[in-house]
């Protein structure tokens, strides 16, 4: 198929794309405005550098490549800075999202992967969470993907729009190929953040709350390889165009870990010490968030590939200590 990744510069949107590529069944072209997302992270396809707020550029591509499936990253991602700018989420989350399905709608293109979240969910009633756990998001992110997911469900029946949303939990590691990895700026992910103070870039990691309800007191979260997350993508393009239903999944490997717990894996990959001090919890953390991921492993017969959290971080140490600077200057 002739695919669009929205956002595919991006930590996730990269290793979608080396996934799409690996099939050698896909063409693959690239939108990203670059403002978070790095052109050095593209393996392969065609690289057009521009916004979805462009409404002119997306009639051209999809004309000129004969778009026939989307995968939707292209989005901002930050909880804190969500409650801050709620304009600026639901700006470039929602309205410039529709742009995008506008232009599906327009030029018939009728599959579209997108990337949501463990945040639609807010604070969870039950663990493990399943798909049909209540969805009250706490923050302007975890909303603005809730409305999306909405959004696409009202399209797909009026104009037939077949839809895939994946919802993923932490999101980690490195391509196992070396070629690229995690570099946002500035950082804010837990295991980037540990293997900084690891490389000498930062002098500690702060826990971020020590009193939460869980077996250590700090916050537990579901860590999944960046590569299982992607092949994900590439399984759910592979049953849209099988005919399958549009549906939501959620990805994540079923076991929580603490950030303690993480620090300490993180000490034993890299073989040193980390420095850590205990500090306030951040605001609109949710203590545990653990998937379950039944239904895509049934459904779609995903399975993870590296699904211990030693591999996911000897992955990410790899692309690090190669690359402290992330994607460079
Ligand atoms: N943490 C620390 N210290 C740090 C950084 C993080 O203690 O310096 C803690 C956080 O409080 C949290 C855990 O480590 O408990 C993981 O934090 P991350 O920032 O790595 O990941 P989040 O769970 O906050 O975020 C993930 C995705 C987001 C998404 C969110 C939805 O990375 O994009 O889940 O809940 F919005």
């Amino acid at each position: 198929m002739n695919i669009l990744v929205t956002g595919g510069a991006g930590y996730v949107g990269s290793h979608v794309v080396e996934e799409l590529l690996k099939t050698g069944q896909h063409k693959v072209v690239v939108l990203d405005n670059l403002q978070k997302g790095h052109r050095e992270s593209l393996l392969g396809g065609e690289f057009i550098e521009g916004d979805l707020a462009d409404t002119n550029l997306l009639d051209e591509i999809f004309t000129k490549y004969g778009i026939e499936a989307v995968v939707h990253m292209a989005a901002d991602s930050l909880v804190g800075e969500s409650v801050e700018h709620p304009d600026k989420y639901f700006n470039n989350n929602v309205t410039n999202g529709l742009n995008l399905l506008n232009a599906m709608v327009r030029h018939d293109a009728r599959y579209i992967v997108f990337s949501s979240t463990a945040a639609v969910y807010g604070e969870p009633i039950e663990t493990p969470i399943t798909e049909d756990h209540p969805q009250v998001p706490t923050n302007p992110y975890g909303e603005s993907k809730l409305f999306f997911e909405k959004i696409m469900a009202r399209y797909d029946k009026a104009y037939g729009l077949k839809h895939i949303s994946l919802r993923y939990f932490n999101a980690a590691g490195a391509s196992p190929s070396g070629a690229i990895g995690e570099d946002h700026r500035p950082e804010s992910h837990l295991i980037p953040i540990i293997i900084q103070v690891a490389l000498g870039i930062r002098d500690k990691v702060i826990i971020f709350g020590t009193d939460y309800d869980t077996p250590d007191g700090t916050c537990v979260r579901d860590y999944i390889h960046v590569t299982d997350l992607a092949t994900a993508h590439v399984l759910a393009l592979d049953a849209l165009a099988d005919g399958a239903e549009s549906n939501v999944y959620n990805l994540g490997n079923g076991e929580g870990f603490s950030v303690r717990e993480v620090i300490d894996m993180v000490e034993k990959v890299v073989g040193k010490p980390i420095a850590r001090s205990e500090g306030a919890r951040r605001a609109g953390d949710p203590a545990v968030l653990v998937a379950s991921s039944h239904r895509i492993m049934k459904e779609l017969g995903w399975q993870p590939k590296y699904h211990d959290l030693e591999t996911i971080v000897q992955t990410a140490w790899d692309w690090h200590r190669r690359h402290p600077q992330g994607f460079g200057a």
